[in-house]
């Protein structure tokens, strides 16, 4: 398949994958940032793989997926700071109120709550996706403002339909959505290296 030509050609983007019922949504993120030439590797927390395969995304991203702390290792190497250190951009996509939670408080009780505290220095984005109740429960918007704090950037959630039938403030952003919201990432980084 073609690259498109954008500015995330060469990146390295960590995709964690959270368990949200729009995990499906970023079988399609990842494909996209694929087809930009992005190298992508993707982390999945065991709630997530309960919605999505893992092959799934290892098969549009071409690499390996990671869902455990104690999996086997690329080259011997401890995987979350392995992982850490590879990325250019970290995304979670869907992030769940419990991710958030994680990380405003530095949990790291499996493979991708502990990579997200050992990459507190990257560029990182979580698109954010749950109930409306779930999200306006004022600990999980304590959570989100001290993960802003942290450094961590936002997208979403859109208002709209939601998977358990109600309408209201939820759904995460569409992958094209995010797609940009890494674009724009990619171009503060590309003007810090020139
Ligand atoms: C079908 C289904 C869909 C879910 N969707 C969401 C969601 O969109 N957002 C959310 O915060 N939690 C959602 N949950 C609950 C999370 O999976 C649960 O809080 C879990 O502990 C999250 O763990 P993780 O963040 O380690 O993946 C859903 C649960 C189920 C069974």
């Amino acid at each position: 398949m073609p690259k498109k030509k954008t500015n995330l050609g060469g990146l390295n983007i960590l995709l964690g994958i959270s368990g949200g019922v729009a995990a499906y949504k970023a079988v399609d993120l990842a494909s996209k940032l694929r087809g930009c030439g992005a190298n992508v590797k993707t982390v999945m927390t065991a709630n997530a793989c309960q919605l999505v395969q893992p092959k799934s995304f290892e098969a549009v991203t071409a690499s390996p997926v990671f869902t455990s702390l104690w999996g086997p290792s690329e080259g011997y190497k401890i995987d979350h700071i392995n992982l850490a250190d590879w990325a250019d951009i970290v995304i979670v996509a869907p992030a769940t109120a419990n991710i958030i939670g994680k990380i405003a408080n530095g949990i790291c009780d499996d493979l991708l709550s502990t990579v997200l505290c050992a990459c507190w220095a990257k560029p990182r984005l979580l698109a954010a996706a749950m109930n409306n109740n779930m999200w306006n429960n004022p600990a999980v918007q304590r959570n989100v403002k001290l993960a802003q704090e942290m450094g961590f950037e936002l997208t979403g959630p859109e208002t709209g339909r939601l998977a358990c039938g109600e309408e209201g403030i939820g759904r995460m952003s569409e992958p094209q959505d995010i797609l940009e919201a890494i674009t724009k990432m990619a171009s503060k980084i590309k003007r810090k290296k020139r």
